[in-house]
């Protein structure tokens, strides 16, 4: 019988792309959110793109009478979980906001589903965990700092969260297991342009501000930081083609279901394992797409690190997952999504 995954926050970026994959692998999904951050775009993006007549759920994690419905009328085998606010500066301005969002949510999924014989639970982490790291690259036992910001704070909480309960109900009926994927920087869209980033406001991420630049939206981009200590001044980081993440989640869910975990709780690093410079990035977008990008060298952004990668040797070896689709590809299908959402033809 065809396993169905829950995916909490699943009209987002990362929930969106996703539910593509589950449905490509064969999985029945039940997509809920609160469209607190998002519109219905992507859920209509995915529905065309698996040609699936979906169902959506309009629920609020935070609301615990609303899951525990969710979970009773349907039969959920693994819940993932992306159902949080992330912006790290609005979490900055408005903790409290932040803190009952995203542990109330994460909790009432955890009450709900071992109330429901749900065993397997998902949990959408970040790199950044790891902070300023001592060594690069970062491997799943490099250790957690301090978080910089009370969005930072929310994953760790919500990984320890995950460890507790997976210890707490070993053996007992309501027993979970955990997986915690880290995120590096996700970023690009689906190749057919029909989901992507829907960023409200001025975006934060380097990416959308690249794209919205291109199309005229933004003036210009502000590259933060060329005084730092990397080949050529700017920052370093993993970015992740956000296809090749959405199918990290397949062979997580298949290997959680399966049977084949050889920990209660297991964590994976998310990343390609390679480096690549703010600058690298800027440059890459402007040959992949022809077009040449209106940027100019600004100071450090505060709490920025300077450089962080993944070892992905873990999930490479245990997971059977790797990342395949190059910059160039992910930077092609970030412009064309920008392009779709500006209402270009034929993008
Ligand atoms: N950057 C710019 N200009 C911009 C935006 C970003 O130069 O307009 C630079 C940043 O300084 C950084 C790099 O581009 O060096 C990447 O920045 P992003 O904001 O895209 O991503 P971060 O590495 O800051 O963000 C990641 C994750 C977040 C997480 C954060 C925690 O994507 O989910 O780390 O620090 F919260």
């Amino acid at each position: 019988m065809k396993k169905t995954v829950l995916v909490s926050g699943g009209a987002g970026f990362i929930g969106s792309h996703v539910t593509v994959e589950l449905i490509e692998a064969g999985y029945d999904v039940v997509v809920a959110d609160n469209m607190s951050n998002c519109d219905k775009t992507c859920f209509e993006g995915v529905k065309k793109i698996t040609g699936k007549d979906l169902k959506f759920n309009l629920v609020d994690f935070c609301d615990m009478e609303a899951v525990n419905k969710l979970f009773s009328e349907n039969r959920i085998d693994a819940v993932i979980h992306f159902a949080a606010f992330k912006a790290v500066g609005e979490s900055v301005a408005k903790p409290v906001m932040y803190y009952k969002n995203n542990l109330e949510s994460f909790l009432n999924v955890l009450e709900a589903a071992s109330g429901h014989g749900c065993h397997n639970i998902l949990f959408s982490s970040s790199a950044t965990v790891y902070g300023e790291p001592d060594a690069v690259p970062v491997t799943e036992k490099s250790p957690r700092k301090p978080a910089t910001s009370p969005y930072g704070n929310t994953k760790q909480m919500c990984e320890d969260i995950l460890q507790d309960t997976v210890k707490a109900t070993k053996g007992s009926d309501g027993e979970i297991k955990g997986i915690l994927l880290r995120y590096f920087n996700p970023i690009g869209a689906h190749p057919s342009a029909l989901i992507g980033e829907l960023p409200r406001g001025v975006p934060n991420n380097l990416v959308p501000f690249i794209t919205q630049t291109a199309i005229g939206k933004r003036e210009c981009l502000s590259i933060f930081g060329n005084d730092y200590p990397t080949p050529d001044g700017t920052c370093l980081r993993d970015y992740i083609d956000i296809v090749d993440l959405a199918k990290a989640h397949v062979s997580a869910v298949g290997r959680m279901l399966e049977g084949k975990m050889k920990e209660d709780c297991e964590v994976f690093n998310i990343g390609t394992g390679r480096p690549l410079s703010v600058l690298e990035l800027v440059n890459a977008f402007e040959k992949v797409n022809n077009l040449k990008l209106n940027y100019k060298f600004a100071p450090r952004r505060a709490g920025d690190v300077t450089a962080i990668w993944a070892d992905p040797t873990l999930a490479n070896t245990e997971m059977g997952w790797k990342a395949t689709r190059t910059i160039e590809e992910t930077l092609e299908a970030a412009w064309k999504w920008e392009k779709h959402l500006a209402g270009y033809e034929n993008v």
